[in-house]
């Protein structure tokens, strides 16, 4: 992927509707609230959590390694008030090996940023950096997909699909996104996955821009074990982002709510 390939997709994310709208932006911004912070956001990218994170008056640090996602968050951020800016930071790192110099009492991983790591080492390393920066007492949020069983057996996800509407971009150009699955390793449990933007500008010019990342898959009692072999204790875990327990409803989703012990 080029630079302005790169550029382009981190500035369509806030516009695709199924990210705009993804409702687990007041469940973060409630614990946020509820703990206090200061909160540590792991994987912040343009800051949909994290700035409403500081608009309701939590510090929040927010740590991703995509600079062009940490600025779409700039840009965002510009149109702010003071109060507001003055309670976020930005920090370009890895989350499999970081050190801010300071502790938190929320951390959080709001939208799967966890699935970027691909072996049990980088997962450990994740979990024990988030664990050194967690303050006593202090809550860890890891915010999962839940892998579907039925899904991983059908080859279907393996041809380009998506049903998501087309979107339009300030500058006139539309978009529409597709993705497809092009490779799954069972062995590894990790699916080979693109984004694929079809995208005409104005001028009726046609562009097909594709982002290939790997994707890690863990099972709910697997991330169960991670969890307790890095130090966290699981305080709830939901299907969702409405406070129902897992099991109880549609369960496309595996939020551990942790603390450390
Ligand atoms: C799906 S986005 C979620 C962004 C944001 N938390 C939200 O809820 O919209 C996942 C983010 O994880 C970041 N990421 C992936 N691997 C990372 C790594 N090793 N260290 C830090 N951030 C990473 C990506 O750059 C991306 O911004």
């Amino acid at each position: 992927m080029n630079t302005k390939e790169r550029k382009s997709i981190a500035e369509f994310y806030d516009h695709f509707i199924p990210y705009r709208d993804r409702a687990d932006v007041k469940f973060f911004v409630d614990l946020a609230v509820e703990n206090g912070g200061p909160v540590l956001e792991i994987g912040c990218g343009t800051g949909r959590v994290l700035i409403p994170t500081a608009r309701a008056g939590i510090e929040i640090v927010g740590l991703d390694l995509a600079e062009d996602m940490l600025a779409v968050c700039r840009r965002h951020l510009d149109q702010e008030d003071e109060p507001t800016r003055a309670r976020t930071r930005l920090v370009v790192a890895d989350m499999r090996d970081f050190d801010l110099g300071r502790q938190f009492t929320l951390i959080t991983t709001p939208f799967r940023p966890f699935e970027h790591l691909i072996t049990v080492q980088d997962q450990m390393a994740c979990l024990a950096c988030v664990h050194r920066h967690l303050a006593p007492g202090g809550r860890f949020v890891l915010d999962m997909p839940n892998p579907s069983i039925t899904q991983l057996a059908d080859d279907r996800c393996l041809q380009e699909t998506g049903d998501e509407p087309e979107f339009t971009m300030p500058d006139g150009r539309r978009v529409r996104r597709r993705q497809r699955v092009v490779s799954k390793d069972l062995i590894r449990q990790v699916n080979e996955f693109e984004l694929i933007y079809h995208v005409t500008d104005a001028d009726g010019r046609e562009e097909r821009l594709v982002y290939r990342f790997p994707r890690r898959y863990l099972f709910r009692y697997e991330a169960e074990h991670l969890l307790a072999r890095a130090g966290f204790r699981v305080e709830a875990l939901y299907s969702g982002y409405t406070g129902r327990p897992y099991g109880t409803v549609d369960d496309r989703e595996l939020v551990f709510v942790t603390t450390k012990v």
